[in-house]
């Protein structure tokens, strides 16, 4: 009788080995994008959205709170402002939006085509623009200054050419121009 210890190992036992190694490595992997997934999520703020919105894209123009008139920075009640804009192929409206330092700024933004990217450089703001809903996304600026606003999902042949400006004035500035104008935006 030969020694078990010293059989050369079968081929189907070495493939169920190896089977199983994949097994673990693959199930390492989905648990650590998980941590990464739940770390970026606590330690970032990178949150979904709290509620669902919808908004016809076909209707924008026509009705409702994204039409033109309504679109740009405005001052709330609790003197927060509030910032309405809309994405399509290839820029922003507005393409250049004014907002104060120091204070509360909710952004709500919705495509009137294809998905498009909503990011502000050096801000947690980064969002998707899907037609159809609303993406709401709050922050706020400490300190006056311009930043860009790039695109950063492909749209189409354009997409590189799609970006818009967030310039950030002090907030007594902002304040006199807000005085006798409903809705604020520094396009040229
Ligand atoms: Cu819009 Cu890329």
């Amino acid at each position: 009788m030969s020694d078990p210890i010293h059989q050369p190992e079968r081929s189907d036992e070495r493939a169920a080995r190896t089977e199983r190694n994949w097994a673990m490595l693959s199930s390492g992997i989905v648990v650590v994008l998980i941590a990464m997934a739940a770390y970026a999520g606590v330690h970032q703020a990178t949150m979904p959205q709290v509620s669902v919105e919808t908004a016809d894209p076909t209707r924008l123009h026509i009705s409702g709170e994204f039409i033109e008139s309504n679109l740009g920075t405005a001052v709330q009640p609790d003197r927060s402002v509030m910032v309405r804009a809309i994405g399509q192929q290839y820029s922003f409206t507005p393409q250049c939006i004014l907002v104060p330092a120091d204070t509360k700024v909710t952004f709500r933004v919705t495509s009137a085509d294809v998905v498009h990217g909503f990011l502000i450089d050096g801000t947690t703001v980064n969002t998707m623009l899907i037609p159809g809903y609303i993406s709401t996304i709050e922050t706020r600026f400490a300190a006056p200054g311009d930043r860009h606003m790039p695109c950063h999902e492909f749209c189409g042949v354009g997409h590189e050419g799609m970006w818009g400006k967030i310039k950030v004035v002090d907030k007594p500035a902002f304040e006199r121009m807000a005085a006798d104008r409903r809705r604020l935006d520094c396009v040229e």
